[in-house]
């Protein structure tokens, strides 16, 4: 008989969306989501408590979608994973327990996954030939972070951010713009119609060849944004956008091809949310090509948050006999490496 790859259910509440996958080895069966944008759109940003009541009404109807879309019944599952953290504490509980308990229901194994991991692993869905060495930039809502991977689940935390992740500066300066939430797709969007030259704003720790800092980039731009319109000079939105954008994406490229070229390594990956930006998609690019290393970016779906990520880490984790104890819990600070 054959032996087939294992059959993964993976669950992802670690924010604002609610998100299933079924995995078979490293091949996508069905991936769902649901996402809270509207819920939270009206706040400016992501409200926890509203986060967790969405996730309870979600999970269960998404489960049995992504279960429905890979032809797949519940007992042909070898494993069933959840984002055990970094996260929101009551939406991380949402999903974990969830999983948890049905697994436990099925008798089958439950492995409880790094949220950041899966944003590492994403890629591995669609290039075969994403192998460690490895420099990776993680970039979403809420980490910043430049990742040497040894081996999978052998990772070195080169550089991360000292204040405000990169999405997090999209995210602020796009509602202080009026560009609504998330900020990174609004601003991603007016930067195609700008001038990404109009306007030079600061590229912040220079001296520092891994680290980032977006808080002063965001005080630039409000400082900025208000003397423009106390003196009536305001310039087009879309040229504010497009050189805040370039701004980001300067530093998330230099720091990451920085940390290639002290590497030596031939691979660079990225991962989350802000990974799914044209422009940082553009410049990453240009940037391997021109050094003749392997990029492997995930496509934008599986970027931002996925099941088939925190599946994809479970696979990992199965094949090497690894599971997690049934008194485990959710750990909302839970970091990569040190
Ligand atoms: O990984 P992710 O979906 O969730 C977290 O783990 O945080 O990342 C969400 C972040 C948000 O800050 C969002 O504004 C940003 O990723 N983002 C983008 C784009 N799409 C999502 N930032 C820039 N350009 C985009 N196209
Ligand atoms: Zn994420």
């Amino acid at each position: 008989m054959p032996v087939r790859e294992p059959l993964i259910l993976g669950v992802e509440t670690s924010c604002d969306e609610t998100a299933v996958a079924i995995v078979e080895g490293l091949e996508v069966r069905s991936s769902v989501l649901s996402s809270q944008i509207d819920a939270h759109a009206r706040f400016g940003g992501v409200v926890p408590e509203v986060a967790a009541r969405a996730h309870v009404e979600a999970i269960r109807p998404l489960a049995n979608l992504a279960l429905a879309r890979a032809g797949v019944h519940s007992t042909d599952l070898d494993a069933i994973a959840a984002t055990r953290g970094p996260g929101l504490a009551g939406a991380l509980m949402v999903g974990f327990s969830f999983a948890k308990a049905f697994a436990w229901g099925l008798g089958k194994p439950f492995i409880g996954i790094d949220h950041m991991e899966g944003h590492l692993f994403a890629p591995r869905l669609e290039h075969e030939n994403y192998r460690p060495p490895a420099v990776v930039l993680l970039a979403s809502g809420g980490h910043s972070q430049i990742v040497h991977v040894g081996e999978w689940g052998e990772y070195r935390l080169l550089g991360s951010t000292i204040d405000d992740a990169a999405g997090e500066a999209f995210d602020k300066i796009a509602r202080f713009m009026g560009l609504g939430f998330p900020g990174g797709p609004a601003i991603d969007r007016e930067s195609e119609r700008g001038d990404r030259t109009a306007l030079h704003f600061p590229r912040a720790l220079r001296d520092r060849p891994f680290d980032f800092s977006f808080s002063g980039l965001k005080t630039s731009v409000v400082t900025f944004l208000e003397k423009a319109k106390a003196t009536g000079d305001v310039p087009a939105l879309v040229d504010v956008a497009a050189s805040v954008q370039e701004a980001i994406v300067d530093v998330l490229v230099d720091k990451t091809f920085n940390a290639v070229e002290a590497t030596g390594v031939k691979v660079v990956a990225g991962g989350g949310g802000v990974l799914a930006n044209r422009r940082l998609r553009e410049r990453f690019i240009e940037e391997a090509d021109s050094r003749s290393v392997e990029l492997h970016l995930p496509s934008p779906a599986l970027c931002t948050d996925n099941g088939a990520m925190i599946a994809a880490v479970a696979s990992d984790r199965l094949s090497k006999g690894v599971v997690t104890s049934w008194d485990s819990g959710i750990i909302p600070s839970l970091r990569l490496s040190s």
